[in-house]
């Protein structure tokens, strides 16, 4: 964030407050599940460690980061929740995961060979999540294999299954094909209990399963990212759950002027200003005080609308 007084002319501003009412939320939504917050990404923009702090402090079990990098910059910062890997590691991360006790997703046999050979050798053990595929088509065990594969860990010295996993393609979209994907996933959590094997933490949903409801499976956790910023699915819009948005843009204003009313401004005729008719630019580039009409498509911001420009009064003189 950049203060008022700084030579910057645009800056971003961090609702911590929001991100821990969020995460109060989105566990009431899951039923008092679990919560793995998805920090990935540089926490979405947030701020990764920031973030990490907050809602680590606010109760969040774990954490989730997209890569082996991300989970490195966690632990330098002295972050000691366990962090699970979203993304499959290389052979040559190996070492790092082992060395900074991340948790990474085993999807195959030649993964779990690979993280046994570096635990054995770091003489160490190792949490993993066993990652199955039950539709999403992206990563994963195959429904016919992941029994094959959490075998494996389970004989192996090294490793322990922390969890077992799947993610969701369409859920709030297509309730079918959602209730397909998670009967799939209790028939592997189901198959492996069978053969004595412990699931650990069984997770499935992240923002928009959470957001969806009515799940079929039983989870013991869930994995959202967006939602704990305080973005909600298009699909959400009218079921507005009080989650608040963490982040704000502000700019220091540059030019002030009248709008007609329906005259449109910005880049592409992005802004149509239909309401009311003062517009005052911001030297971010694209901004005006709060369009009138946005894009509803995609995800989007809980807030009513855009929240307002804002200025410190010294810079506006007002
Ligand atoms: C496996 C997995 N879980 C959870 C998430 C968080 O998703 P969202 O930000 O939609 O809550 C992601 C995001 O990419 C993901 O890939």
């Amino acid at each position: 964030m950049t203060r008022p007084g700084s030579r910057h002319r645009a800056w971003i501003e961090i609702d911590h407050a929001a991100l821990r009412t969020n995460l109060g939320i989105v566990r009431g939504l899951a039923g008092g599940a679990q919560v793995i917050a998805v920090v990935k990404a540089n926490a979405y923009g947030h701020g990764a460690v920031a973030v990490a702090r907050t809602l680590v402090a606010a109760g969040a079990e774990r954490l989730a980061v997209a890569t082996v990098e991300e989970g490195i910059e966690l632990r330098d910062a002295g972050v000691e929740s366990p962090i699970l890997l979203l993304w499959g590691i290389g052979p040559d991360e190996a070492a790092e995961v082992v060395a900074h006790d991340l948790e990474p997703i085993v999807t195959d046999e030649a993964t779990v060979a690979l993280l046994e050979r570096e635990t054995s050798r770091a003489g160490r053990r190792l949490s993993v999540h066993l990652k199955v595929d039950t539709g999403l088509g992206r990563q994963g065990a195959g429904t016919d294999e992941a029994l094959t594969i959490a075998s494996r860990v389970a004989r192996s010295a090294e490793l322990v299954i922390a969890g077992t996993m799947s993610h969701l393609a369409v859920p709030g979209e297509d309730d079918a094909y959602t209730e397909v994907q998670q009967l799939r996933l209790a028939r592997v959590v189901d198959a492996m209990r069978s053969s004595g094997i412990d699931p650990g933490c069984v997770h499935v949903s992240a923002s928009g399963g959470i957001l969806a409801g009515g799940t079929v499976v039983q989870a013991d956790a869930v994995r959202p990212g967006l939602a704990l910023y305080g973005l909600v699915p298009a699909w959400a819009a009218d079921r507005d759950p009080g989650l608040r948005p963490a982040l704000s843009l502000k700019a220091r204003p540059c030019a002030s002027s009248t709008c007609r009313p329906a005259r449109r401004s910005a880049t592409g005729s992005a802004f149509e200003r239909r309401r009311r008719p003062a517009s005052r630019r911001s030297e971010s580039g694209t901004g005006t005080d709060g369009p009138a009409s946005m894009p509803t498509t995609g995800w989007r911001s809980c807030a009513a609308s855009v929240r307002r420009w804002s200025a410190p009064s010294a810079w506006t003189g007002s």
